[in-house]
């Protein structure tokens, strides 16, 4: 077990050790690390739902009438009455004929390409795209060409050399998760009818937050046929966990006969699915949520770019701050967490080599006080190590 000591030992030498941060108590957007508040500005839970009463009281009602656990997996015994409800709810929440739920993102994203591609078919995939998306790919077996970030023109390049493989299937995040930009989803749409390519978009970080009604990048580009394959997660706007899959009904039925992901494990616990039921049912009711996210947003974005910071055409509620070095991250981010604002250090392999950064989440429960705090913190921090 020598190894580990040695691969432990270059981890720490190129600044990309990591540690867990462990949060006392619940998820706000204030929370207490080592026994001090801080401002939280690196969770997904963007609309402040994970601790919403509503939804608290939902998951304690499920409990107090379906008990903790679900016993098996869907296809045994644990499908029960609130999974198919979820289930019709994302389907009709998303516009789809049906959804299938997963026990994460990152399982839904293995089980689906998986499932979809394989010896003989050929996946394009944007080279930023998350990494259960470029794992799913890996274990699908298929051909994986990733295509430069956002270049349609590649893309196409990629298709019109693909008539030689049975399926083809192009995979794209609607909003990136570490760069915070969009996905070209007009154009992809347009290449994949072209080409005859399946479409497959992630939209973890959209669900609930992008287009009018919280429906995701398909709603903000109006482009609600287009999109074959919708995949989503309960765990960011939603609040909840649990990811999912919406499209066409003969989709979701191949993928409870053929997803392994979806199949050999124990399917999510009542409480979870009646918390994301709940969830569902305020993001649907209105948008105070998300005018507050967004006008936290604006305010934030303005106030980081005023101070110098490069946000790198930041175009969500994602706002990563670029520093590049891996050891002046890890720095930037301590420093930011003694002046009490906490903001996660991203570095490879999750990002490029040279492109470390901190990643900046808003959320709608953030005070105009809480991130005039958080610019003060880093106009302070950012002067000290000369970023600005
Ligand atoms: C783009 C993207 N897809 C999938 C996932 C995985 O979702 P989950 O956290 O529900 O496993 C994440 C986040 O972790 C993500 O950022």
């Amino acid at each position: 077990m020598d190894f580990i000591d040695d691969e432990l030992a270059q981890l720490k030498r190129d600044g990309l050790y990591r540690e867990l941060k462990i949060i006392e108590g619940g998820q706000g957007a204030r929370v207490r690390i080592g026994g001090r508040e801080v401002i939280l500005l690196s969770s997904n839970n963007y609309l402040g739902l994970a601790s919403h009463p509503e939804i608290k009281k939902a998951a304690v009602s499920a409990i107090e009438k379906y008990g903790c656990g679900s016993g098996a997996s869907r296809l045994i015994s644990g499908s029960m009455e609130l999974h198919k409800e979820l289930e019709e709810k994302i389907a009709s929440f998303k516009k789809t004929e049906s959804a299938i739920l997963f026990n994460s993102g990152y399982t839904a994203n293995l089980g689906v390409i998986s499932s979809i591609c394989g010896k003989g078919d050929v996946i394009f995939s944007d080279k930023l795209n998350h990494a259960s998306i470029i794992d799913g790919c890996l274990l699908s077996g298929a051909e994986l060409k990733r295509y430069p970030h956002k270049d349609i023109d590649a893309l196409e390049r990629f298709l019109k050399k693909s008539s030689g493989f049975k399926k083809r299937l192009i995979v794209t995040d609607g909003i990136f998760s570490m760069d915070g930009d969009i996905a070209p989803l007009k154009e992809i749409v347009h290449l994949s009818k072209r080409y005859s390519a399946i479409l497959m978009v992630d939209d973890a970080h959209a669900t609930g937050v992008f287009g009018k009604n919280g429906r995701g990048t398909g709603e903000y580009f109006g482009l609600d046929d287009g999109i074959d394959i919708i995949m989503g997660t309960l765990s960011k706007a939603v609040g909840s966990f649990g990811g999912f899959v919406a499209g066409r009904k003969k989709l979701i039925e191949f993928l409870i006969n053929r997803a392994r992901s979806f199949i050999y494990t124990t399917s999510l616990p009542p409480s979870v699915i009646a918390s994301s039921l709940a969830a569902i049912d305020i993001i649907e009711r209105g948008d105070d949520l998300r005018d507050s996210l967004w006008k936290n947003v604006s305010y934030l974005k303005d106030g980081l770019k005023d101070m110098g910071f490069d946000i790198m055409g930041s175009e969500s509620q994602i706002i990563p701050v670029f520093v590049g070095d891996t050891h002046r991250t890890v720095e930037m981010s301590q420093m930011l967490l003694k002046e009490g604002a906490f903001v996660q250090g991203i570095r490879p392999p999750t990002v490029p080599q040279g492109k470390s950064r901190l990643r900046v989440t808003v959320m709608a429960t953030h005070s105009k006080a809480d991130i005039d705090a958080a610019l003060k913190s880093f106009k302070k921090t950012g002067k000290k190590l000369k970023i600005v």
